[in-house]
């Protein structure tokens, strides 16, 4: 991990996804950062569901709260999310526009039920940093993530 200073950074809306990137920080002994959505999304999965579609047909942009200092010291960023209509929900997209990634090893990866690895086109879209092909995390070990990050 010499000269690597990892962030990782994520957005969950039941669980899976903080569980991933709570493992990914402490492998990389890095931060998180947890998107959080200034409008939360409903618990209801069905109103979940729409809301996701419309954002998702809009290209919408949903707000999130907190901000990260200083993003120019890390090297690395990790980013995670579950699957949301075949992609990445459209407030990753939000985050991506507020910090620019350039220079930096963008490194994906989503939890899924059924889709697979899916939202690295859309993140490649509107990040310009090096991105790397998104991995599904939903059952990542210390080793499998030592192995995905070149550690
Ligand atoms: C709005 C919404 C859309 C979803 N769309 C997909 C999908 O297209 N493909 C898929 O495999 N799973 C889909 N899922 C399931 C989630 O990706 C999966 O349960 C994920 O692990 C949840 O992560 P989380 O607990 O971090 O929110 C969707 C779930 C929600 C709530």
């Amino acid at each position: 991990m010499q000269n690597r200073k990892f962030l990782t950074v994520y957005f969950s809306w039941s669980g899976h996804t903080r569980k991933a990137a709570e493992k990914i920080a402490a492998v990389t002994e890095g931060r998180l950062f947890e998107i959080t959505p200034e409008e939360p999304y409903s618990k209801l999965y069905h109103a979940c569901l729409i809301r996701a579609k419309k954002e998702h047909d809009s290209d919408a942009r949903p707000a999130f709260t907190g901000s990260i200092e200083e993003i120019s010291q890390y090297s690395d960023i990790v980013i995670g999310y579950p699957v949301w209509w075949y992609t990445c929900p459209q407030i990753i997209l939000s985050f991506l526009e507020k910090y620019d990634l350039a220079g930096k090893n963008v490194y994906l990866f989503n939890t899924h039920v059924h889709t697979g690895a899916v939202g690295t086109d859309d993140v490649k879209r509107v990040c310009r940093g090096n991105v790397h092909d998104s991995i599904v995390g939903n059952h990542l070990t210390e080793d499998s993530i030592r192995e995905w990050l070149g550690l």
